[in-house]
């Protein structure tokens, strides 16, 4: 979701600024805009559309300076139209603001700035931020008052970067549930919401602990708690692994990303064992397990909830992060989250967390992209270490929260197996001109289903949501037995009905399901290691153990999402209204 980029540096920034957007882009946005201090001045340029719109106006009408700040919008409160695109600046144009996440307390705000005088332009609930800052700035404070005494006013959660043409050396930033780090150059400091901001141009970071107030110049960094604290901080540098990603051959990251899975599997099955014994001991103890998640990381707890059971002998119930509420009475001492996000960034997942936290339970975060608020947050934190993840839709990551969880519940693991498993990964792959033919069959079509039991209904669900979010097809996931209970009526000559169809304990039922989708005029698609007379195609997966089909089923289903996707000629790294990381609620 939003992007921000704020620079104070030496030399002229905009195009550092432009390129930074570049780079936040996959995190999802509809609008971008930037804003320098210029001859004095403040002057913006922003536009509803592409960061590619934002720069072709820049072209037309440039800004520069040593200071500046620059986001991509995702809309929360306001159409997406260049007047509610950021920055947003107040009535005596000293003072411009960039946000990442919702003022809740705006519309007071608001109405009492109005009622002082204060004009408004936009829709946003952020250009509340610009027209507070002008008052207290006009009260004489500097720019850490300023952000001490906007912490006291604001409700909600925010990242916050603001200029003010009186401080031409600094910038203030404020987080408040919502990710800011700070990029330490050489003479220059960057605040991004996401080390992508200035990766290719540093490796030293400060990732702000929630709830500070920060001023950031060319050569320091002052870091305050939201009730005026010192706060002390760690310059990190960033592994090499985060470094720039690159498409190498491949015609998109997502793609690419799907190819990596045979080696993210590998990486993850062999890392650090005493971590994975942590955690299978921490779940062991546990009174009571919740797995907290969602979209993708979701049906990988569901398989991790199956995995716990199966080799481990442990009930857990998996939650959907945004409906926690409904079991915090749970929360307690002896209770273990399982938080599993990605991005580590998943506003849902981090306010389940924070209930978790509140009531004494213990955290286990299991996460990709580290450093994140979500490896801050937890106890114990399993790094994925499947590598930067660009493509919107998640595709190793969830392979490697799915080993991950099999690995856990699994001690008797070794290096064969895992090297077994990802060869057979690499099997799956070796699948793709199969399942290109037949995404030329359904690519018309106007819904799919996609069909499974036991391991495999978390693999129809994740089926169904990447045919959703690459190809924007209907798709639905559903559990074999329940196609009696009702979407059966929705079958009709030639609806396609993708069924997961392994070798394992679960095939002789689910191959009676397919059989009344097709008497029924279905199209049956089988995803199985041997072909049957019933399948009208078929996408031949390895041969392997049944705990190992998750693996190698979701291997096929992504594809064909993505070669669906790709005949369609949906924007696949980046699909419509989607967001890498969703911050907001
Ligand atoms: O970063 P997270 O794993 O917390 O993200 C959760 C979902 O937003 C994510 O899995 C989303 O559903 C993906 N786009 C699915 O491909």
């Amino acid at each position: 979701m939003c992007g921000i980029i704020g620079r104070v540096d030496y030399r002229d920034i905009s195009p550092n600024l432009i390129e930074g957007l570049r780079r936040l882009e996959y995190r999802g946005y509809d609008s971008a805009g930037i804003a320098t201090l210029d001859g004095g001045k403040i002057r913006v340029v922003k536009r509803a559309g592409t960061v590619d719109r934002l720069a072709e106006a820049f072209r037309s009408s440039p800004v520069r300076g040593t200071l500046g700040i620059a986001h991509t919008r995702w809309a929360t409160h306001g159409g997406v139209n260049d007047i509610n695109a950021h920055p947003h600046v107040s009535c005596d144009g000293k003072v411009a603001v960039i946000h990442n996440g919702i003022i809740e307390n705006f519309a007071e705000l608001k109405s009492s700035l109005r009622r002082e005088g204060h004009d408004f332009v936009s829709e946003t609930d952020t250009e509340v931020v610009a027209h507070l800052s002008e008052d207290i700035l006009r009260e004489g404070d500097d720019l850490m008052q300023t952000g001490l005494k906007l912490a006291k006013m604001l409700k909600g959660q925010y990242a916050l970067v603001i200029m003010n043409s009186d401080n031409p050396e600094r910038l203030l930033g404020m987080r408040h549930n919502a990710p800011l780090m700070v990029g330490v150059g050489r003479n220059y400091s960057v605040y991004a919401s996401d080390v992508l901001g200035f990766i290719d141009e540093t490796k030293r970071a400060v990732f702000l602990e929630d709830d500070t107030v920060s001023v950031a110049e060319r050569n320091h960094l002052e870091v305050r708690s939201l009730g005026g604290l010192p706060r002390d901080y760690k310059v990190v540098d960033l592994a090499e692994e985060l470094g720039s990603p690159d498409k190498k051959n491949f015609e998109h990251f997502t793609l690419k990303e799907i190819h990596e899975q045979p080696g993210s599997i590998l990486r993850i099955m062999k890392q650090d064992p005493g971590k994975v014994t942590l955690f299978r001991k921490q779940l062991e103890e546990a009174k009571r397990i919740f797995f907290v998640a969602a979209g993708s990381s979701y049906h990988a707890s569901m398989l991790g909830k199956i995995y716990l059971s199966e080799h481990m002998g442990l009930y857990s119930d998996v939650i959907l992060a945004s409906e926690y509420r409904s079991y915090e009475r749970w929360f307690d001492e002896g209770t273990v989250l399982v938080a599993v996000s990605q991005s580590g960034e998943t506003m849902d997942v981090l306010e389940a967390v924070r209930a978790g936290k509140e009531k004494g339970c213990s955290i286990l975060g299991v996460v990709n992209h580290a450093p994140s608020s979500l490896e801050r947050m937890s106890d114990t934190v399993v790094n994925l270490r499947a590598g930067q993840e660009v493509g919107v839709a998640a595709t190793k990551s969830f392979t490697s929260q799915v080993a991950l969880f099999y690995s856990i519940a699994n001690k008797d693991i070794d290096d064969l197996e895992v090297e077994s498993i990802s060869r057979a990964v690499s099997d799956s792959l070796a699948q793709e001109e199969a399942v290109k033919s037949i995404a030329r069959e359904i690519a018309s079509s106007k819904d799919i289903y996609f069909l499974g039991r036991g391991k495999n209904f978390p693999l129809a669900l994740e089926g169904a949501l990447k045919m959703k979010e690459l190809a924007y097809l209907h798709a639905e996931g559903i559990a074999a037995g329940e196609l009696k209970h009702g979407p059966l009526a929705l079958i009709e000559k030639g609806t396609p009905l993708i069924l997961i169809n392994p070798d394992d304990e679960t095939h002789d039922d689910t191959i009676s399901n397919g059989m009344e989708v097709k008497a029924r005029g279905g199209v049956l698609i089988g995803v199985a290691p041997d072909t049957h007379g019933g399948y009208d195609y078929f996408i031949r997966i390895p041969k392997v153990l049944p705990d190992h089909y998750p693996l190698v089923v979701a291997v096929p289903l992504q594809l064909l999402a993505y070669h669906t996707a790709r005949l369609l000629r949906a924007n696949i790294d980046k699909p419509r209204n989607l967001a890498k990381s969703v911050t907001v609620k």
